[in-house]
């Protein structure tokens, strides 16, 4: 069967209901579109899952801050549906912001303390339009499982929060980072990048990489780490850092001496792009 197109939150609960009565299991990833290998990555698990894969294609406003790229985030929807279709993908999910957002709509879903750190500093409203969204496409497509990439580590944390907080009777699945061969995280947003900028960018994964390596090799001082994670990225003239941060894996609290599983996280801008990559590691 080919792939469909759904753009209306009613025709996607009807379609959502119509699988449940035939015991069929539902499978949701969530993406903003212009699909890469890392999606499809998802796609693919939710495959191995689920009866039925849906794919959201939404750039949601809120959680774009208003000086943030949401005008410019790429698009392109023909090209997405034959990949998602590719990777085993039944229905694109693609509604409007009015579809979503219409006049006279004023409910937030809101998780605390954790969105305040990392990610949450210098975006200070962008999980409460992460969280307000990925809980309505609950409710639109009534998955049994939904499927989020570590790429975004602290959102996949925020989400299992915020599912688990308020009862959403589904399994949260979260899969490994996909990334390009020279290590630069996959990102919708690496499209944004020069030649020369996509060059610099390997800094991010090779920070991350030099802070596992000096873990494996007995490392455990979180400052010492961040020094030279901080170096590798100061040799790339065009980066500008947003984060360097050592965490507990659960509860996104700073540590200073490493113990049991740290996310090793980072933000920072390549010119006028921002990207993210992180490692875990288990001591
Ligand atoms: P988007 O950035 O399109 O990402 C959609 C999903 O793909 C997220 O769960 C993200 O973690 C995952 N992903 C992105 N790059 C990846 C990579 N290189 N390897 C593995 N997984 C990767 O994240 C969002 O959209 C939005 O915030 C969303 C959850 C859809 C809510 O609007």
């Amino acid at each position: 069967m080919a792939i469909q197109l759904v753009e209306k939150v009613r025709d996607m609960q009807l379609q959502a209901e119509r699988w449940r009565q035939e015991g069929k299991l539902i499978g949701l990833v969530p993406t903003m579109g212009y699909l890469h290998e890392g999606h499809l990555s998802l796609i693919r698990i939710a495959r191995e899952r689920a009866d039925v894969v849906v794919t959201s294609i939404f750039v949601n406003p809120t959680q774009f801050a208003p000086h943030e790229d949401y005008q410019r985030y790429p698009r392109d929807l023909p090209r997405d549906m034959a990949l998602a279709e590719q990777a085993g993908c039944d229905v694109i999910f693609h509604p409007s912001v009015e579809e979503m957002y219409p006049a006279g709509y004023l409910t937030y879903v809101e998780v605390e303390k954790i969105t305040g750190v990392l990610c949450g500093r210098s975006r200070p409203t962008h999980f409460r339009g992460v969280t307000t969204v990925v809980a309505k496409l609950f409710n639109i497509v009534k998955p049994h499982v939904a499927v989020f990439g570590q790429k975004d580590a602290q959102q996949a944390l925020v989400v299992r929060r915020m599912a688990q907080d308020l009862n959403f009777d589904l399994e949260i699945v979260v899969a490994p980072i996909v990334r390009e061969p020279d290590g630069l995280a996959m990102s919708s947003r690496n499209s944004y990048l020069s030649p020369e900028e996509r060059r610099q960018a390997v800094v991010l994964s090779k920070a991350l990489q030099r802070a596992s390596e000096l873990v494996a090799a007995g490392e455990r001082s979180a400052a010492r780490l961040i020094e030279e994670m901080e170096a590798v990225i100061r040799t790339a003239p065009s980066a500008k850092i947003d984060y360097v941060a050592v965490v507990d894996a659960n509860t996104l609290e700073e540590v200073k001496e490493l113990r049991g599983q740290v996310l090793i996280a980072l933000a920072v801008w390549i010119g006028s792009t921002r990207l993210i990559d992180n490692v875990v590691v288990e001591v």
